[in-house]
């Protein structure tokens, strides 16, 4: 498979929505380790299984060879740090977030939607992964959390998108808007006045949101996948709202406006607050490597986020 296809099925396989884990044993040393995960799967209920798979590059893999069990954290909504230090070139992963040892010592974290502390069942070669079968021990879950999303290659809070969606008023016409981005540039458009700005049409009334968006995206002459929700906003009056979702175009030539990268942007042309709002965050988090914070209310019901 070329790159270019591996590349395209990456893209692919993220389209199914997940949860996120972070996966723990104990090395040789009996030291905690543990990685980010959103390969889990629930297998069987008698006898009780579950599957992680991970990736035979990981630094991890000889440890949990080894390993004579493991346990399986499911990250809650407000966990999206957590996910980022165990998927990074950390040096204590442990050091940066609470946790505690599960009756058969493996670690567990705190705050966790829900845990599974199993024995190794078995280990199976697949390509390019291991997949690792643990027989369920024990397990736990807190009912009142909500756990964090992931797709297309972004982490998602789906109570923060319900909290915004319920922000926006059927009574006045809602926008979309959207950051599409190629690389390190995001696209923008330039008026007649040459201030630039965010695409964006009318939501036409009954329609749902991917619909507007391949209407947006073919106006714009652009292929692109949608990603996730990035911003709801409105003026005080809650005349103009919006709603600005994060697309990442790799191919086609735009009809209108281009791809400028951050460096290039001269924040004193664009149209207007919200614009310079979205786009300060944008860059903000894709430096920090973190997407995510789907939900931004700074005009429309401050205090609620
Ligand atoms: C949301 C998310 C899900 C991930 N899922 C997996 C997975 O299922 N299996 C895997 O091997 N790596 C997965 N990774 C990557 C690992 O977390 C990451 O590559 C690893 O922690 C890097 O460090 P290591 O080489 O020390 O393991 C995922 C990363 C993220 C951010």
């Amino acid at each position: 498979m070329t790159d270019l296809d591996k590349r395209a099925l990456r893209n692919a396989f993220g389209s199914f929505m997940t949860g996120v884990t972070v996966v723990t044993t104990l090395d040789a040393d009996k030291a905690p380790i543990g990685f980010t995960a959103n390969s889990f799967t629930s297998v069987s209920l008698d006898p009780p299984l579950l599957l992680i798979s991970l990736a035979k590059s990981s630094s991890n893999l000889a440890n949990f060879q080894a390993a004579e069990g493991f346990a399986v954290n499911i990250l809650n909504e407000q966990q999206r740090d957590v996910a980022n230090v165990f998927a990074s070139r950390v040096e204590d992963r442990f050091a940066k977030v609470a946790w505690y040892r599960s009756p058969e010592g493996r670690p567990l974290l705190k705050d966790v939607c829900a845990w599974f502390d199993c024995s190794m069942h078995q280990q199976v070669e697949a390509g390019d992964h291991l997949l690792l079968i643990g027989r369920i021990k024990a397990f736990d879950q807190d009912l009142e959390r909500d756990g964090l999303g992931y797709v297309r290659g972004a982490f998602y809070h789906p109570s923060l998108i319900e909290r915004a969606s319920a922000s926006l008023r059927s009574d006045k016409p809602v926008s979309v808007s959207a950051v599409i981005d190629r690389g390190d540039k995001v696209y923008l458009e330039e008026e007649a006045d040459g201030s630039l700005r965010l695409p964006r049409l009318p939501l036409n009334p009954g329609e749902g949101h991917p619909q507007a968006y391949r209407r947006l995206l073919g106006s714009l002459g652009l292929t692109a996948s949608i990603g996730f929700l990035f911003s709801v906003y409105a003026d005080s009056e809650g005349q103009r709202q919006t709603v600005a979702y994060r697309c990442v175009s790799e191919d086609g030539t735009p009809l209108d406006g281009r791809f400028y990268a951050q460096d290039e942007i001269d924040f004193e042309r664009l149209a207007d607050a919200d614009t310079h709002f979205v786009l300060q965050r944008y860059f903000g988090e894709k430096s920090r490597g973190n997407y995510g914070v789907y939900f931004s209310n700074h005009v429309l019901n401050p205090g609620q986020a």
